[in-house]
């Protein structure tokens, strides 16, 4: 995929501004890049913390492929693998969130109008501490100062490697190898269950009481025991 980039000192969220630029017509490959945003956005509602210092950016995307919730895993994957290639030991929570030990490094929210066709990819990494005001959740990757440029160049260059074969899921075997949720107690909607794995759909699935379940992303949120 070929990059077309675009610079913002601020904005409110970046996935916003894509958004825009997409229905009046951005073609795919377009990336809003700000360097820090005043409502950044994540899944289920909730805010995505957004200081001076991390990656903040939106893909446009013109899916030829109906699965659009590959997406989302497609891009977990890029990150991680991107991360992992600066040597980070980086784990997916499903569905959407990288974490390096026990904390939350990246978030992604993609959000789509499938009338329109097209749908946008939004990335959140803290290459750098986020602050005190940050959610106790959070982690960075480095402590002084990060590349930032070279990190979002890796990121998209291992999507655009994904998301050329999609609907192709091949890539959900690094995504189950790289699973956080491993070997893990997780609390779903206040109830405890065993990780169980990730199946075909990217839904998870979770076992209480010998029974398995299925829960598929954008339904629940999903903690662990610890
Ligand atoms: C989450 O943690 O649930 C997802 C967070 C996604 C944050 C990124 S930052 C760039 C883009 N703009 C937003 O408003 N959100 C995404």
């Amino acid at each position: 995929m070929k990059f077309d980039f675009i610079y913002f000192d601020e904005l409110p969220s970046t996935n916003d501004t894509a958004k825009q630029k997409a229905s009046s017509g951005a073609p795919e490959g377009t990336v809003v890049i700000a360097r820090k945003q005043s409502a950044g956005r994540g899944r289920v509602g909730r805010s995505f913390y957004s200081p001076e210092g991390g990656i903040y950016m939106s893909v446009i995307l013109r899916p030829r492929f109906s699965r659009l919730t590959l997406i989302t895993p497609a891009a977990a994957a890029a990150v991680c693998k991107a991360l992992e290639s600066l040597g980070f030991d980086c784990r997916i929570k499903w569905v959407n969130d990288i974490y390096k030990a026990d904390k939350k490094v990246c978030g992604i929210l993609t959000e789509s109008n499938l009338d329109k066709g097209w749908a946008v990819l939004g990335v959140g990494i803290n290459t750098v501490c986020p602050g005190v005001n940050a959610p106790e959740i959070a982690g960075w990757l480095y402590d002084n100062e990060a590349d930032n440029d070279k990190i979002i160049k890796l990121v998209l260059s291992e999507f655009s490697e994904i998301y050329e074969k999609l609907p192709d899921d091949g890539f959900i075997k690094y995504y189950r190898e790289k699973s956080y949720l491993k070997g893990k107690k997780l609390l779903i909607n206040g109830a405890e269950y065993d990780y169980k794995g990730v199946d075909d759909d990217f839904g998870l699935l979770a076992e209480k009481d010998g029974k398995t379940y299925k829960f598929v992303c954008g339904e629940v949120s999903v903690k662990t025991v610890v």
